[in-house]
């Protein structure tokens, strides 16, 4: 019976036939036999396979399998004698499906950098590291989406390709078109769209809209920003789940948030041990650790203005000089998570005129009603913030952003019509997996790293 190496190992072993599909990771011959590592991509384990001289292509094939060769092996699944495993088995037919030529082949038996590794990412899927990151990513992905499901949230697929620019920071990619004459369009009115179009750089303006209607949704989608950020945090192409709730104010909005982190590290604790216990001895010592301790204490609450104070009283020289309103650095982040409090904190309040016009603003009339959740390591993991429902406020807000209300009239009607409080967040999906496996570089936990300058395949 075809089996997953993952099922395999995870079974009593008894005596029974099976069928595995995988990549040879190494060869080891001894005298009258050959140990064959396989390894399907289920698990970070390989499987160990016992293939006797007496097969019939031992001499013409097994004895010349390397590294990366795929094959179908048949056999018998048994306890095993050896440290470390509990089965392992005795093939009774190998066959080779694809031969990898040893001289070229470029992943080795020795452990690679993550740089070189990242100059072939058709192929780093296949080392423990990546292939953990892959498999941690899938199921963060899937625990969001069970998480918002428990708790009655609709998906909404919203746009990829948009005409507002939801930060209103200028950082879209624009879409246009190209004649097979190499012409574009000479004006907005003759665009594809009938006017200017870009990529998405958030859903949260469409989820608006459906949260309206259908009260707790969220949006799991790809979100590109044309910033020329070239550091270990920022991707031109990252995903992003951003909830939106109508009906709810920033608190409500805090606690939905802190509720999913939690659930999310505890559920790929659970469910992805194995990947996680190499992440914790390999690439962040204490990791596991960290983890736990985020799912169990409290996270910190300060405002704004309370986390420039502490800025300043700080006993610490920032290359960016703190005075309030400043928009925080990523330096002034992780001093406050990694090096202050040492655990997850939510800053709230911030200065209106370094966030974007659909916060609402406070009764101060300086501050919005916007929460940064800040981690160790990471420093931003989440954006959002209650939404101005106020149909003037908003406006004013819009016209002192340089927006023009009439390209906005969609949004507008939504405080026309019914409007109630609500709020929402971002989550970047890319820097959840970044805090969970312990990778230094965003580049490392997205299989096909966008940045400037780079987009190899
Ligand atoms: O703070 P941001 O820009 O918020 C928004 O886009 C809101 N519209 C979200 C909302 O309220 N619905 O981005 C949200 C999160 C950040 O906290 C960060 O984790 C991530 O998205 N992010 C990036 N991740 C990778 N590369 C980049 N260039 C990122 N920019 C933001």
């Amino acid at each position: 019976m075809k089996q997953r190496i993952n099922v395999v190992l995870r079974e009593q072993p008894v005596e029974q036939k099976i069928v595995v599909q995988g990549w040879i990771r190494t060869r080891r011959d001894t005298g009258g036999f050959s140990f064959l590592e396989v390894n399907d991509g289920s698990c970070l384990a390989n499987l160990q396979i016992i293939a006797e001289k007496t097969l019939e292509n031992y001499d013409s094939e097994i004895k010349h399998l390397t590294t990366g060769c795929s094959v179908i092996v048949t056999g018998i699944a048994k306890e095993s004698p050896a440290k470390g495993q509990n089965v392992e088995m005795h093939a009774e037919k190998v066959e080779v499906v694809g031969w990898a030529e040893p001289e070229t082949y470029p992943l080795q038996k020795k452990r690679h950098s993550f740089e070189f590794l990242r100059e072939m990412s058709h192929l780093r899927p296949r080392t423990n590291a990546l292939g953990g990151v892959a498999r941690v990513r899938s199921r963060l992905s899937y625990a969001i989406h069970q998480f918002f499901n428990e708790r009655g949230f609709a998906q909404v697929h919203t746009p990829i390709i948009t005409t507002s620019d939801c930060e209103g920071a200028g950082e879209m990619f624009q879409v246009t078109t190209v004649g097979k004459d190499g012409s574009r369009p000479k004006s907005d009115a003759e665009e594809f769209f009938g006017k200017r179009a870009g990529l998405t750089v958030s859903g949260q303006l469409q989820a608006e809209v459906y949260a309206l209607a259908l009260g707790n949704v969220y949006t799991f989608g790809p979100t590109f920003r044309a910033e020329n950020s070239n550091t270990s945090r920022h991707l031109s192409e990252f995903w992003m789940i951003e909830p939106e709730m109508a009906f709810c104010d920033l608190s409500c909005n805090m606690q939905v948030a802190t509720e999913m982190l939690k659930y999310v590290l505890s559920d790929v604790l659970e469910n992805c041990a194995e990947d996680m216990a190499l992440f914790d001895k390999f690439i962040e010592k204490g990791l596991v650790a960290k983890l736990k301790s985020v799912i169990d204490k409290d996270f910190v609450h300060l405002t704004y203005t309370e986390a420039v104070d502490e800025l300043l009283a700080a006993d610490k020289k920032f290359e960016f000089p703190v005075e309030w309103g400043i928009d925080l650095q990523s330096e002034h982040e992780r001093y406050l998570s990694e090096e202050l409090y040492k655990c997850p904190l939510i800053v709230t309040d911030y200065p209106a005129s370094i966030k974007p016009f659909y916060m609402r603003v406070n009764d101060d009339g300086k501050t919005v009603a916007a929460m940064d959740i800040l981690v160790p390591g990471i420093g931003e993991i989440v954006g959002g913030s209650q939404r101005e429902e106020r149909y003037e406020v908003l406006e004013k807000r819009m016209i002192e952003a340089g927006i023009e209300p009439e390209e906005y009239e969609w949004y507008l009607d939504l405080r026309k019509y019914g409007s109630v409080p609500h709020a929402g967040y971002g989550l970047g999906f890319e820097r959840l997996v970044q805090f969970v496996t312990g990778m230094a570089n965003i580049r490392e936990v997205i299989p096909f790293p966008r940045t400037p300058g780079s987009a190899p395949c």
